[in-house]
């Protein structure tokens, strides 16, 4: 990616939003989102057949699966699934589905296998998935071990992120992350490590969850002594991609920018080669369905909402840096966890509550504005990916957003 050229094009696109005094010509009004959306169990159903069964999910980072044989077991898109690095050494999912009676061919969370065999009749499977051994095979009459290997699933790794996905049919991953991985090329997210971790468990729908990180209106009411500080929504350039991703490059208040001279910074080191932009903004991105992600230049979490079922979300936050090589470096990254939980926190504050009022009927639909845009996106892609026809009319989104999108096109002529 051509990094000036996209941040001058990024810079060009914050100084409208300052200046305008409405949405820009042409932006359709969106149409306002049915809550039921949102608690009722069906729309929970199709969501599990065709979004988390269907999409590239992350399972974590490539350097949990160290050697042949490393593995770990998976279980928050609803099927259980085992990720294991063959002997060959390509990194493979399957469903950790024994297919003599679906016991789990591993428990451990997480572990080596020198094989992976059934802890139910002791069915083996070497390291690739293969069946190699049936006990009292002359039992069996017409068992064709070739059609009785572990079950595959799609595993791909984008700069050391390893992503899941059900469908043996979804495109490649790159392709599916598109522009996305372009601008993210510069990230260096190979070397990167994670640095710390947090979880909460949150009784709200997952699009409830995931809906509050996608604009920054919000910032003054609820984080007015925390990220208000530092960002001025007014400026915030956001941009939709192809498969329900986009991006917002919201920027710093002019005295929140660190200069020469201004004081310390951090004692850990910057991811190297930045556009200075990144350092003037918070460029934050969404992955479609549950990832989002703050970009900072020491690092920055991926935040990712699970659902657990329909009115349950399991909010997951990992910190990816550059690896510390030091007490003071490690030190450093506790307390940014720990400052970040302060935000959390302040995020976290509406989301029981709106779930209570959506699943009172208290609240019909929900009336979007220009700056909500990202979560009408997130919405217009659930209905592509689910198919409208599968979805009761009175619960579908009005698809507007389309035309806005940034196209991979452009994306491709300036990388
Ligand atoms: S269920 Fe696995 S060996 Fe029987
Ligand atoms: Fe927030």
């Amino acid at each position: 990616m051509d990094q000036a050229a996209w941040a001058t094009r990024i810079r060009a696109q914050m100084a409208f939003e300052f200046a305008r005094e409405a949405p820009p010509e042409g932006f359709p009004g969106l149409a306002p989102i049915p809550t039921g959306r949102y608690t009722d169990p069906a729309f929970y159903a199709l969501e599990r057949e065709h979004i988390w069964r269907k999409s590239w999910l992350l399972v974590g980072r490539e350097e949990e699966f160290e050697g042949r044989g490393s593995f770990k077991t998976f279980q928050r898109t609803g099927a259980p699934l085992l990720i294991i690095r063959g002997s060959d050494g390509v990194l493979r999912g399957f469903f950790n589905t024994c297919q003599h009676r679906g016991a789990p061919v591993v428990r451990e969370a997480c572990g080596i296998a020198r094989r992976l065999q059934c802890q139910y009749h002791s069915w083996t499977y070497d390291l690739e998935g293969e069946l190699v051994g049936v006990p009292d095979r002359r039992d069996f009459t017409d068992l064709d071990e070739s059609q009785r290997n572990l079950k595959p699933i799609r595993c791909e790794v984008y700069e050391g992120w390893v992503f899941v996905n059900e469908d043996l049919d979804a495109q490649p991953l790159r392709a599916w992350l598109g522009p996305v991985a372009d601008e993210w090329s510069v990230l260096h997210g190979s070397e990167l490590r994670a640095v710390g971790r947090r979880q909460e468990r949150v009784p709200c729908n997952w699009k409830i969850a995931a809906d509050a990180f996608l604009e920054t209106y919000h910032v003054k009411t609820i984080h007015p002594h925390s990220v208000a500080k530092l960002l001025d929504h007014r400026g915030a350039a956001m941009g939709l991609f192809a498969n329900g991703h986009s991006r917002m490059v919201t920027p710093k208040w002019e005295e929140a920018v660190w200069k020469p001279g201004g004081g310390a910074k951090p004692p850990i080191e910057e991811i190297e080669g930045l556009d200075p932009l990144f350092a003037e903004t918070n460029p934050a991105y969404s992955l479609f369905p549950n990832l989002i992600t703050p970009l900072d230049t020491i690092g920055f979490p991926f935040i990712c909402f699970w659902p657990v079922d329909a009115e349950t979300t399991d909010i997951e936050w990992i910190f990816y840096g550059l690896p510390p090589r030091n007490d003071e470096q490690e030190a450093f990254w506790q307390r940014y966890v720990e400052s970040f939980d302060l935000v959390m926190g302040e995020d976290f504050m509406n989301l029981a509550p709106m779930h209570r009022s959506v699943a009172s009927g208290a609240l019909e639909s929900i009336p979007l504005n220009y700056q909500e845009r990202r979560i009408y996106h997130l919405h217009e892609e659930v209905d592509r990916l689910i198919g409208p026809e599968r979805i009761p009319e009175a619960l579908r989104v009005v698809p507007r957003l389309e035309p806005f999108w940034e196209t991979r096109s452009e994306q491709g002529a300036e990388a």
